[in-house]
């Protein structure tokens, strides 16, 4: 039997408690990673490493530089490096520029953004130093390559993660670290249920006449989290070796037409 492709690697994947993270952290256990499921929510951390064969639960809040720290210092003991980090956690905070305040925009981009930049400074030591194939991918939106109403913190931050993948790519490359991007559409997590409470943005009659009937999105559905996480899991690979600076837009064709 071959052995798995992502034997002896080491993943940190943020916010994978639940939704679009959590499908990433089992696919990279699948191939053969031991993987640090780090988020927020404890509970839910723990009972998605309790299924993984080798996993370990952490607590972190992205938005907080002394939680980020620890996280780095947990992963180094428990797992004993870092050979992939992917930055996943975020929220999702649908405001105008009409109302929104500088207060609440800058409560996103402290999650959304800074607490990629955060995982990333913090947890680089530990992939520098680790010998194989190492790989950071961070988890924007097709909201931060394209404008949408009521969206500003949240396609602002995502925004910023694109490009800030390519500066982070430019600066690792003469290490052989790869940093790409995945953009994920819409994809069926707690993410898109509606704030109000009353079910599921899939469901509304908005999406469904724009993106089903009216074909905006290509494939005709949306996404699963499943559908980022074999992406996630391609540029992980040693098939993606000589990929960097890149941002995969995953989004059922979404993007592809106007
Ligand atoms: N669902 C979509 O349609 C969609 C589309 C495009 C991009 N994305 C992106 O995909 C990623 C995952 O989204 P999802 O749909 O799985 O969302 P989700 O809400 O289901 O899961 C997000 C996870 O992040 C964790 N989290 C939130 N704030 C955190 C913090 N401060 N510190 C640590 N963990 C925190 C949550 O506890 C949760 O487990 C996000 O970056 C999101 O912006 C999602």
């Amino acid at each position: 039997m071959s052995e798995k492709r992502l034997a002896g690697r080491k993943a940190v994947v943020t916010g994978a408690a639940r939704g679009i993270g959590e499908a990433i952290a089992r696919r990279l256990a699948s191939e053969g990673a031991s993987v640090a499921i780090a988020d927020i929510d404890l509970a839910e951390a723990e009972a998605v490493a309790a299924s993984l064969p080798d996993a370990v639960a952490a607590q972190v809040d992205i938005a907080s530089d002394a939680s980020v720290a620890a996280l780095a210092d947990f992963v180094g003991d428990r797992l004993g490096g870092c050979d992939i980090l992917v930055n996943n956690a975020a929220i999702l905070d649908m405001t105008g520029i009409e109302t929104m305040t500088m207060a609440h925009y800058r409560k996103v981009l402290d999650i959304n953004q800074d607490g990629a930049v955060r995982a990333t400074l913090s947890l680089l030591p530990l992939i520098k130093a680790a010998k194989g194939p190492r790989r950071i991918v961070n988890i924007a939106s097709i909201m931060g390559v394209r404008g949408q109403p009521e969206s500003v913190p949240y396609s602002a931050a995502k925004g910023a993660i694109v490009n800030f993948t390519r500066a982070v790519a430019a600066d690792l490359g003469r290490h052989g670290i790869t940093v790409n991007a995945i953009a994920p559409g819409f994809i069926d997590t707690r993410m898109a249920h509606l704030p109000d409470g009353s079910g599921h943005e899939h469901d509304t009659d908005w999406f469904k006449d724009i993106y089903l009937k009216y074909g905006r999105i290509l494939l005709g559905r949306a996404g699963r989290p499943e559908d980022i996480a074999g992406p996630v899991y391609f540029l992980c690979s040693d098939d993606a070796a000589y990929v960097t600076g890149q941002i995969l837009l995953v989004d059922g064709g979404v993007s592809a037409t106007f």
